[in-house]
C-alpha cells in the first residue's frame, strides 16, 4: 500500500455515515507537510498579436466610443484586477520571434505596418486589411506595459531570438529600463523605466522560433544572455524549453549548457514547457466519453513536470532552475469564434473550466517546481478567460476559476491527497490546498469531473483544526458556457459546508470546480 492509498483508506475508515445519494470522495490536508510558497506568478497570462487577442480584445484605441483607459478597453482591467492577475507575457507566441520592437515604439502615427506572423493561416487570409493581418503597432511597448501597469500586474516579455540580434535584444532591455534621459532609448520612452525584469530567450525555439536543435538553441541563449546591461533590474531570463514531452529537448539544452560550464545554470531563472491538452470533439459539441477524455489528457501535466525535473536534475542537482510554464491550455478546433478575425478563438465550457482548475492544482502541488505560468490565451483565444467584440465582452467559466483560485497566491503549499475513483480517463476529484500564515487561514480547491452524479466529500485536516469556513463552487453541464445574450449563465455561488473541527463534508455537484476557506483555530 503507497502512502496516497493509505491516506485515503485511513481517512475512509475514519469517517462516519455518508450521504446516501451522492457517491463519496476523500481529501486530507497534511497541515505539516509544507511543499513551497505558491508564487502569484502561477497564476499569470499569455498575450499574442494573434486574432483578436490584441485588438478588439484588449485594445480598442483612445477614440473608441467603448469605455477605455488611454485605448485599453477598461470592463478588462477591472476585471484583471478583480482577480490579481498577477503577470502578462507579451508580444508572444510564434509572433514574438517576428517582431521587431523598435516598430511599436515612438509616436503611434508613425509606426509602420507589418505582415502579421499569423497572416497566411486560412482564416486571416481572406481577410483584407486588418489588424489581425496587417500589423498596425499600434500596441507597442508602452501600450503593453500601460495595460500591465493598470490592471496592477507585472510585465515579461519575449525576445525575437530567430530574427534580431543580441544588440537590438540588449537595446530594448535599454528602452525599458534605463532611467529616463540617460539614454537615446529612455528618451524615446519618455515615461520613468518599465523595470521588466522577465525576459523570455526566444520562443519555441525547436519550432516557429528557428528550427534548432537544443544545442544550437543552448549557444543562442548564451549569446543572448551574456553580459546583457539590465540597467540596475536583476534580469530573470526564461529559456525557451520543450513541447510537452520532449525530454530530449531537456537533456540536450541543459547537457550543452552545462558543459561549456555549470555555472551557467544561474542564467537560467524559468525553464519554459509548453502544453496544450489538444481537444477531444468540439470546444462546445463533445461527448461525455470526450469530456473525460480531455481532462485526463490535461491531468498529464503532472506527469510532464516530473519527468522534466528528473532530467533538469541531473544537470541542476541543486535544483535552481524552476518551471515558467508560459502556455497552456485546452486547445479546440475552429468553429466556435464569434468573429472572423479571431483565430483559434473559442468558447470556454465548464469542461475547459475544469481543465483550468486542474491544472492550477498540479502547479500548487508542485510549488517546489513551478515558480510561474502563464494560460493561453488572455482574451478571443485559447481556453481564454475574456471574450470580446466591438462592444461587448463577457468572462468565460475559466475567468470564475481564476477568481476562485486566487486566494492561493503567496501561500505555503501543503499536501493533499484525494480520494474517488476516476471518471473515465479522468480523476474524479482533485485539488489543492495552501496555508496562509498571516491570517492562519487554508485555502482548500478542488475539481470534481463526473459528468452525472454529485459527489460527497469529507475532507479531514491532518495537524489542525478548522474554527469557520465558507466555500463557493461553479458548476454546470460540462458544456455549459456563457454567450453575450446571458453572460452571467455560468457563475460561482455559494457552496454548504459542514465543520466539525478537523472535519468538514460538503456536496460537489456534478461537472464542479469549488473553493474553501477555513480559518484555523
Ligand atoms: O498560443 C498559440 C501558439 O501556440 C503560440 O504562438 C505558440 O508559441 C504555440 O505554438
Amino acid at each position: 500500500m503507497n502512502r496516497r492509498t493509505f491516506v485515503s483508506a485511513t481517512a475512509a475508515a475514519l469517517l462516519g455515515p455518508r450521504s446516501s445519494r451522492a457517491a463519496e470522495g476523500s481529501a486530507t490536508v497534511l497541515l505539516r507537510e509544507q511543499i513551497g510558497t505558491i508564487s502569484p506568478l502561477v497564476h499569470g497570462h499569455f498575450v499574442e498579436h494573434l486574432g483578436g487577442v490584441v485588438y478588439d480584445g484588449i485594445w480598442v484605441g483612445e477614440k473608441s466610443k467603448i469605455p477605455n483607459i488611454a485605448g485599453i478597453r477598461k470592463a478588462l482591467v477591472d476585471d484583471l484586477k478583480r482577480i490579481h492577475a498577477p503577470l502578462f507575457r507579451w508580444p508572444g507566441g510564434c509572433f514574438a520571434d517576428s517582431y521587431d520592437w523598435r516598430d511599436g515604439v515612438g509616436p503611434r502615427e508613425k509606426r509602420p505596418k507589418r505582415l502579421n506572423f499569423w497572416a497566411g493561416s486560412p482564416m486571416l487570409r481572406k481577410l483584407e486589411n486588418h489588424p489581425a493581418k496587417y500589423e498596425p503597432n499600434e500596441f507597442g511597448t508602452n501600450e503593453f506595459m500601460r495595460f500591465v501597469q493598470e490592471a496592477g500586474a507585472k510585465p515579461y516579455l519575449a525576445a525575437n531570438l530567430r530574427g534580431m540580434t543580441a544588440r537590438e535584444f540588449n537595446g530594448w532591455v535599454d528602452y525599458c529600463n534605463a532611467p529616463l534621459g540617460s539614454t537615446t532609448w529612455s528618451e524615446v520612452r519618455g515615461t520613468p523605466p518599465f523595470q521588466v525584469e522577465f525576459w523570455g530567450i526566444g520562443n519555441e525555439s525547436w519550432g516557429c522560433g528557428g528550427d534548432f536543435r537544443p544545442e544550437e538553441y543552448s549557444v543562442e541563449f548564451r549569446r543572448f544572455t551574456s553580459w546583457a546591461p539590465g540597467f540596475g533590474v536583476p534580469l530573470k531570463f526564461i529559456a525557451a524549453g520543450p513541447s510537452g514531452g520532449d525530454l530530449d529537448w531537456t537533456r540536450g539544452f541543459f547537457e550543452s549548457l552545462v558543459r561549456k560550464s555549470p555555472g551557467l545554470l544561474r542564467r537560467v531563472w524559468g525553464w519554459a514547457l509548453h502544453y496544450y491538452c489538444g481537444t477531444a470533439g468540439g470546444p462546445v459539441e463533445f461527448t461525455t466519453e470526450e469530456h473525460y477524455e480531455l481532462l485526463g489528457r490535461a491531468a498529464r501535466m503532472e506527469q510532464l513536470i516530473r519527468d522534466h525535473w528528473a532530467i533538469m536534475g541531473e544537470y541542476d542537482r541543486g535544483h535552481r532552475v524552476k518551471f515558467a510554464i508560459d502556455e497552456w491550455g485546452a486547445w479546440h478546433k475552429a468553429g466556435s469564434e464569434v468573429a472572423p478575425h479571431h483565430l483559434f478563438g473559442q468558447i470556454g465550457t465548464m469542461r475547459d473550466a475544469i481543465i483550468a482548475g486542474l491544472t492550477l492544482d498540479i502547479f500548487h502541488r508542485h510549488a517546489d517546481k513551478v515558480a510561474m505560468a502563464c494560460v493561453a490565451q488572455l482574451v478571443n483565444c485559447i481556453h481564454s478567460l475574456f471574450i470580446a467584440h466591438e462592444d461587448r465582452m463577457l468572462r468565460t467559466p475559466n475567468y470564475h476559476v481564476f477568481d476562485l483560485y486566487r486566494s492561493h497566491q503567496d501561500g505555503m503549499a501543503v499536501r493533499t491527497v484525494f480520494g474517488a475513483p476516476m471518471s473515465g480517463k479522468a480523476p474524479r476529484l482533485d485539488g489543492s490546498a495552501s496555508w496562509h500564515q498571516k491570517d492562519n487561514r487554508l485555502v482548500v480547491t478542488c475539481t470534481h469531473a463526473d459528468a452525472a452524479e454529485p459527489l460527497a466529500v469529507d475532507l479531514r485536516l491532518e495537524g489542525g483544526a478548522a474554527k469557520e469556513a465558507r466555500a463557493r463552487v461553479l458548476a454546470g453541464a460540462p458544456r455549459d458556457h456563457n454567450t453575450f445574450e446571458q453572460p452571467e449563465r455560468v457563475k460561482p455561488r455559494e457552496m454548504a459546508v459542514s465543520l466539525r473541527q478537523d472535519r468538514l463534508s460538503f456536496e460537489m455537484p456534478p461537472c464542479s470546480v469549488a473553493a474553501i476557506e477555513m480559518t484555523l483555530g
